[in-house]
């Protein structure tokens, strides 16, 4: 038998939302009858344009990428408003917060994270050996920032601030967080993950990036997998101060970042009218979403993100049974997390929530 680290054989993998082919095959149905509510993706494919700079950018496969990023980074710095050495990219958000976990944890070690929250950030401690140390919601579902304070203590390396927080899209407004950053020890990083920060229309929030730039000790995690729709091609990235990053990218295997991820991702910011129609796109089908809810008198969190959080007793149950009407969602431990589809697929999930009786 070979030797797993314990703290590693103690892990209880990530569970993927399951794919469209694999519930088709469950409940015999074709694949283009199921609809698919349960990963916050975009509902709609990537940039119009991205099609064409993927499609030049395969035959180059042969090459390693390009590890400076030279195209994208000076992109995603004028986006942001930042200068090209406060970025970080990975294969991920996802795959940014496992190697910052593994740069500042370790046995002896304590990470602070809202819950429920993104789970990576529980995952992603167990893997560095560190001990989570998970503060609940407050009753309004929002991220009790005192309780975070509370439970950081001098073996505390790392707080993360999920805003708007998965899985109940609701926001730590700006001036809470500047003063959260304030109170948090110099010494703790706090990864403010902001993955879902393009969806935002309430204006209490802000992005915490230019505070990223100026404190040694916080960095602002985004990705493309959302409103930028490349959730396939694996490509996010951290911001922060030049110093900061280079220490927590030592952890990162070289190239991670594809050719074409990188291709993709550079087309999409080329092209900011598309962002915001896509941002349009979702608060309507937010709004939508919620309105049908509401008028079920069905209990929901109001959001500021892609996704919608139904608080109920078992949602598993609930789960499975839009599941055998072919429309995923995503259960967790206290609620329904339902994505912002397009139209068509809101109104199947009505018609299936409709169909169940349940209201
Ligand atoms: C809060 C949060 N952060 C990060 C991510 C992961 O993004 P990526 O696809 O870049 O790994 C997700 C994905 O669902 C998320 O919910």
């Amino acid at each position: 038998m070979i030797r797993i680290r314990p703290e590693v054989a103690s892990i209880h993998p990530y569970v993927a939302g399951r794919t469209t082919a694999a519930v088709a095959a469950d409940i015999g149905l074709a694949e283009r009858d199921i609809v698919k509510l349960a990963s916050n993706e975009s509902p709609d494919g990537p940039f119009p344009s991205v099609e064409g700079v993927v499609a030049e950018a395969v035959m180059t496969a042969n090459r390693y990428p390009d590890n400076a990023m030279r195209e994208l980074t000076p992109l995603t710095a004028q986006h942001l408003g930042v200068e090209s050495d406060n970025l970080w990219f990975g294969a991920g958000t996802s795959a940014i917060l496992r190697e910052v976990a593994l740069a500042v944890g370790g046995p002896g070690t304590s990470a602070v994270f809202p819950q429920p929250s993104f789970v990576i950030y529980d995952l992603a401690t167990q893997l560095a050996g560190a001990t989570g140390r998970p503060v609940p919601l407050d009753g309004d579902y929002q991220v009790d920032l005192n309780g975070l304070l509370d439970v950081i203590d001098e073996t505390t390396s790392v707080v993360y601030l999920c805003s708007p927080n998965n899985p109940t899209g609701t926001l730590t407004g700006a001036e809470d967080t500047r003063r959260f950053l304030d109170a948090v020890p110099d010494d703790v990083l706090v990864v403010v993950d902001e993955a879902y920060g393009e969806y935002v229309t309430d204006s209490q929030w802000a992005t915490m990036v230019p505070e990223a730039v100026r404190r040694p000790n916080v960095i602002v995690t985004k990705t493309f997998s959302k409103v930028f729709a490349l959730a396939a091609f694996r490509i996010g990235y951290a911001v922060g101060m030049p110093a900061t990053l280079a220490e927590l990218r030592k952890v990162q295997a070289p190239f991670t970042v594809t050719t074409v991820a990188q291709v993709a991702a550079a087309e999409s910011l080329r092209h900011p009218g598309e962002l915001a129609r896509r941002q349009e796109a979702n608060a309507a089908g937010r709004r939508g979403l919620e309105a049908g809810l509401a008028d079920r008198r069905v209990r929901y969190v109001p959001s500021q993100a892609n996704f919608v959080f139904l608080p109920m007793d078992n949602p598993s149950a609930m789960f499975q049974a839009l599941q055998g009407l072919g429309v995923i969602t995503r259960s967790t431990p206290g609620g329904l997390r339902v994505s912002v589809g397009s139209d068509a697929e809101l109104r199947r999930f009505f018609e299936a929530f409709d169909e169940l009786g349940l209201v």
